[in-house]
């Protein structure tokens, strides 16, 4: 199959193999998509994707997504790369300095915070806006975030990422009510299950998290494959009219009261 056969775009954040945006540009790929690969100059030292892109034949731009005129590079970059306008975008940034830090939710470092908010959700407003002030996204174009359930319920450990993920899916509806009417763009989140990635190892109890998760996902917890696999469609012209949601790609977790399985613990617990 090639779903996406003739569409171009840029996917921000494959740090390494396991890296969510790593299983999305592959998966692009093999459907057909030519892709533009960014990340931060250090991460681009550290994770191979150098390697990737020279393995794909795709262009890599180092960019920093917490900087307007890296950001507006990125984009100039990628247009004349694909001779024009593109149709799709990821973003599968985010970083948190308390968490990195081991700085409790309830003792937060304010600067810090400021710098998660940065790096995990204005950095998304700024992407946006250099793509819409270039005019640099085709009509039915399709921009993607990745967030999670935390933005919307309490978990121990989440921190402040809550509070970014948040404001992400905030700024997704947003821009999305400008950018639908402006040039038939859509714009939205998808929310993944708990995925043993780097960004993940950071949070505490991190294990657990994957492990309840799993239990309580009639499906199971999704693999970054599987999101590879999702994204993919949202990026396709079957999702056109699909803009301004929060889609939860989590086995079915977030719909989810009590399981059997949740009975059969509590019951040999009793
Ligand atoms: N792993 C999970 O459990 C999980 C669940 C739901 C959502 N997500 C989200 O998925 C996205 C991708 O994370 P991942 O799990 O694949 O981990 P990852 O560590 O592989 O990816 C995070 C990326 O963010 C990049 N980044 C950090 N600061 C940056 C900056 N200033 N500018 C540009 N890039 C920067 C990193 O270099 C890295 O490539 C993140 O938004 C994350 O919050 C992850």
């Amino acid at each position: 199959m090639e779903l996406l056969k003739g569409k171009k775009g840029i996917i921000t954040g494959a740090l390494n193999d396991k890296s969510i945006a790593w299983k999305v540009a592959e998966r692009a790929i093999a459907e057909g998509a030519e892709v533009v690969l960014t990340n931060t100059p250090l991460s681009l030292r550290m994770g191979g994707l150098q390697a990737f892109a020279d393995a794909h034949g795709c262009p890599v731009v180092a960019a920093d997504a917490t900087s307007l005129d890296d950001l507006g590079t990125l984009v100039d970059q990628a247009m004349e790369h694909f001779g024009g306008p593109f149709d799709f975008v990821l973003h599968s940034i985010g970083m948190s300095p308390n968490v990195r830090k081991n700085r409790p939710y309830e003792a937060l470092d304010y600067n810090y915070l400021g710098k998660t908010l940065d790096i995990s959700a204005l950095s998304f407003h700024k992407l946006l806006h250099s793509l819409y002030t270039r005019d640099a996204l085709r009509e039915w174009g399709s921009v993607v975030a990745l967030t999670y359930i935390a933005a919307e319920r309490a978990f121990v450990g989440y921190n402040d990422m809550a509070d970014a993920k948040a404001l992400l899916q905030s700024i997704t509806r947003s821009f999305g009510a400008i950018y639908g009417p402006a040039r038939h763009v859509r714009i939205n989140t998808v929310s993944q299950s708990p995925t043993a990635t780097t960004a993940g190892q950071g949070i505490a109890g991190m294990e657990q998290m994957l492990h309840y998760a799993d239990r309580m996902s009639p499906l199971g917890n999704a693999t970054a494959d599987d999101c590879a696999d999702y994204i993919v469609t949202l990026f396709s012209d079957y999702t056109r009219k699909v803009t301004m949601q929060n889609l939860y790609h989590d086995g079915g977790f977030s719909s989810v009261g009590l399981t059997a399985a949740q009975v059969a613990t509590f019951t040999e617990e009793k």
